[in-house]
């Protein structure tokens, strides 16, 4: 089929039926930049960690997989003062030595939620260069902009200090990143004319939602580099496609790689000639090698009409099948009471998503604690405010627990 639909120009098929793949990395125009990125950047907000504490990074193989990344072509690093419960910055400035920081383009962003004036900045700042044990931050963004940051940006005269610190040498070039709707998009593109670069979610799924292909092409149009995040909705579209979405795989040909629909998500977003760079959170070694072998083979413009109809319909299942539009970004973590806001709400999509509704009820009563349970929450409301997606968490959480909890009569009831 990928023949047939053209999906891919950079393979060869062989009467052997084996197929052989492009082994280096490509190179991609960034804005009006004299340089270009590779295809693939690391995103290092999802290392793999010891116990599943997001503050303790399993250092070695993180290591091992920032910098096989590199060593196959990646030149650009992306991380954040909250990514690893604050431990991340530090963690990429250690990895980043023995010559790898002079390898890449090094990201990190301004922690816009927790700046009261604007000398804040440069606090933030001289924290995150000791962090990253640097002198210089190439690319340094807002973090998670909407239109309340924005205002507080704004108010307190934020890229006034920013652009003191990219004539002090401090940072390279000015960024954001972004979540909200497109309107919020357009007037932070409108309102501030030295951005060179913004970052956005975008995927197979999120065509129309957030800043979206609209916001692409007009971030584009403007003359800045698009930085894509979260390509795989966090990893939503990387589990196992449910049954209802598997035809449509197999019509685009996924199934001749092990992880054909990842590989297929990625190249849907490489195929926008508007995209610059795409970050991966990948969190194993094989995640790396496997989307590595995708940039190597990522091309623009290559996907023909059917192919494009063929992800609609997909999106449209998928989205018929979601309860909720969690990316497992974890923002909204550490809950106070200690709930473990993202693997509830993803066992609540399980429960929609795929036929055995016994494992992510398994997964809720005997695998994950009694203190990570929905059912502890105390409705402070405080991961609400923090959640890019805006979603109602307390209510979904609620709904979660009706329906996972052994304890509970609706159990079995969806
Ligand atoms: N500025 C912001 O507001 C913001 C927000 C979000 C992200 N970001 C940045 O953007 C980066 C990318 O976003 P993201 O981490 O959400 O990217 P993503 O690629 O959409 O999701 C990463 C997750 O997808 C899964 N995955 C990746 N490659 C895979 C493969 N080959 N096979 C199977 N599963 C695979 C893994 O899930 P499992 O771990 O479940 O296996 C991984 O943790 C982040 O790392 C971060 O640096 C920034
Ligand atoms: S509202 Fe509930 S889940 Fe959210 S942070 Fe508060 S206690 Fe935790
Ligand atoms: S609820 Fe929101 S903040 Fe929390 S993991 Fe999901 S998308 Fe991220």
């Amino acid at each position: 089929m990928q023949e047939q639909t053209g999906s891919y120009r950079n393979f060869e098929v062989h009467s052997s039926n084996k197929v052989f793949y492009n082994r280096d990395m490509q190179y991609r125009p960034f804005g009006k930049l004299d340089w270009q990125a590779s295809a693939l950047g690391f995103g290092a907000m999802r290392m793999p960690t010891v116990d599943n504490d997001p503050a303790h990074i399993d250092e070695e193989p993180a290591r091992e997989m920032m910098r096989t990344a590199i060593d196959q072509g990646v030149n650009y690093v992306d991380t954040a003062f909250p990514y690893h419960r604050e431990v991340g910055e530090s963690f990429v400035g250690r990895a980043l030595q023995d010559g790898y920081r002079q390898k890449v383009k090094l990201a990190t962003k301004l922690p816009i939620w927790k700046v009261e004036q604007q000398s804040d900045f440069f606090r933030f700042l001289n924290i995150q260069l000791q962090r990253l044990d640097t002198e210089h931050i190439d690319f340094y963004l807002i973090h998670a902009l909407d239109a309340e940051r924005w205002e507080k940006t704004k108010r307190l005269r934020i890229m006034e200090a920013a652009e003191r610190a990219q004539a002090e040498e401090l940072i390279g070039h000015i960024g954001f990143s972004f979540h909200d709707e497109y309107s919020v998009f357009e007037q932070i593109l409108h309102e501030y004319g030295g951005w060179e670069f913004c970052q956005i979610q975008y995927n197979f799924m999120d065509t129309e939602y957030q800043a979206g292909r609209r916001g692409l092409r007009e971030a584009s149009a403007r003359g800045l580099a698009v930085i894509v995040m979260e390509p795989l909705k966090g990893g939503q579209i990387a589990a196992e496609p449910p049954q209802k979405v598997k035809p449509v795989l197999k019509q685009l040909g996924a199934e001749r790689r092990t992880n054909g629909h990842v590989d297929l998500a990625l190249k849907w977003v490489w195929d926008h000639p508007e995209v610059s760079l795409v970050l991966s959170g990948m969190s194993s070694m094989e995640q790396v090698q496997q989307n590595l072998a995708s940039a190597n083979e990522s091309a623009a413009l290559t996907f023909s009409t059917e192919t494009h109809i063929l992800f609609e319909q997909m999106r449209e299942m998928y989205d018929s099948l979601r309860k909720v539009n969690c990316t497992g970004c974890g923002y909204c973590t550490p809950c106070p009471s200690g709930v473990n806001i993202p693997r509830v709400l993803r066992l609540y999509n399980d429960l929609y998503m795929y036929d055995d509704q016994q494992q992510p009820r398994r997964v809720y009563n005997y695998v994950l604690d009694a203190e990570e349970r929905a059912d502890q929450c105390t409705e402070c409301g405080v991961c609400e405010e923090a959640c890019p997606q805006h979603i109602s968490i307390i209510e979904s959480l609620k709904a979660a627990h009706a329906l996972l909890s052994d304890t509970n009569p609706a159990e079995g009831s969806r």
